[in-house]
């Protein structure tokens, strides 16, 4: 079942030089592992200004959120429940409603206790990661300000790694409580693998749809003189995995920079990939586009076209405003005569 996930991972790599290769890529070696994890926020301004912050990720993709006022999960997606069922989530909603609200009247009581001087937040990130033919991983990690605090490994809190003082403390506090320990436990080693194959499961058509990119090229002086950067955008696909780059025939243009890929609010992705040439280099330059959604059919945008496509355009609306005159001035003039009496009916 696994397996029906981890194309979702696969990312292709450039190819050869050879064009009839480039469909055949082999997949990056990438770690083929999936995860769900929920991340909170607890914001403190003062001693009686706090609020905290929810969210459901599946990978990169937000599924849940937390409604604030109410202390209750929202889901983002139809498919956001898995497979669980609609009493296993109110439990769940009660669970964690107990453990935010206890969570932040705790700080709140504790904070003067400990040199904490306020505004602070507590970042907290907590889930399982599935990989291909091992055993489900867990963690739950906190942060203090920003700094990696503790995490729980095994059935005990851990300070992290030069966390100083207040770690211990806090550690040496959370491991008093058994009951809170086990829950965390089996939240993390059972419920969470158990919900994210339901999740994968009940998401399968969303998380295996296929959207096309667009693509389009752009340029700007670049800082040397004489000098172009060329952008080649790519937007809108699914999934992430992408491949574009600059060309010149078939050769891989080697200064080819690549942005990050980004998210755009409607779940799909957008990749900007940059060359910076001499001016009189531009000419005779591509930009190749691969996706899964392609279908093998590169998209390939030839630097230059455009501008004649641009010529095309203006020379088009110069004939047809001509055209226009012509037809005005013919009309002008017939309809004088008709003014004048010649037309009779
Ligand atoms: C606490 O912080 C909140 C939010 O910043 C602010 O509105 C409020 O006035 C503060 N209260 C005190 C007692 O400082
Ligand atoms: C986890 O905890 C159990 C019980 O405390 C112990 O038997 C086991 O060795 C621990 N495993 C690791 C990897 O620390
Ligand atoms: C949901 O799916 C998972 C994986 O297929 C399964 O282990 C689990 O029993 C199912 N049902 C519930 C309620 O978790």
């Amino acid at each position: 079942m696994l397996f029906l996930q981890f194309p979702l991972l696969a990312v292709f790599l450039p190819g050869g030089d050879n064009a009839e290769e480039l469909g055949l890529l082999p997949p990056r070696a990438a770690p083929e592992h999936v995860s769900f994890h929920v991340i909170q926020i607890a914001s403190f301004a003062n001693q009686s200004w706090a609020q905290c912050q929810g969210s459901g990720w599946l990978d990169e993709l937000q599924t849940h959120g937390w409604e604030r006022e109410s202390n209750k999960i929202i889901f983002l997606h139809t498919w956001s429940k898995g497979n669980f069922s609609n009493e296993e989530f109110l439990d769940l909603n009660v669970l964690f409603r107990f453990y935010t609200i206890g969570l932040m009247r705790d700080v709140q009581a504790h904070a003067s206790q400990y040199p904490i001087e306020y505004p602070f937040e507590i970042q907290m990130n907590a889930g399982c990661e599935l990989h291909s033919g091992e055993s489900p991983k867990s963690f739950f990690q906190v942060a203090f300000k920003g700094v990696a605090l503790l995490n729980f490994q095994n059935t005990t809190w851990v300070p992290s790694p030069d966390s100083g003082s207040l770690a211990q403390s806090v550690c040496d506090l959370l491991n008093q409580y058994d009951g809170i320990k086990e829950t965390v436990y089996t939240l993390l080693r059972s419920t969470c693998p158990r919900f994210l194959l339901g999740l994968l499961d009940s998401g399968k058509m969303y998380l295996h749809r296929q959207v096309r990119p667009e693509a389009w090229l752009s340029s700007r002086p670049s800082l040397g003189s004489g000098r172009l950067l060329l952008a080649c955008h790519v937007s809108g696909f699914y999934p992430k995995p992408v491949w574009a780059t600059w060309m010149r025939n078939e050769q891989e243009q080697l200064g080819t920079e690549y942005g990050d890929i980004l998210p755009n609010a409607d779940g799909t992705w957008y990749l900007r990939v940059t060359l910076d040439v001499a001016s009189e280099e531009a000419a005779g330059l591509s930009c190749r586009v691969r996706h899964s959604s392609l279908g093998g059919q590169d998209i390939i945008l030839y630097w230059g076209h455009h501008f004649s496509m641009n010529w095309i355009a203006l020379v088009a609306v110069m004939v047809t405003l001509v055209i226009l005159i012509v037809l005005v001035l013919w009309f002008k003039k017939h309809w004088y005569r008709f003014e004048t009496g010649t037309y009779s009916c």
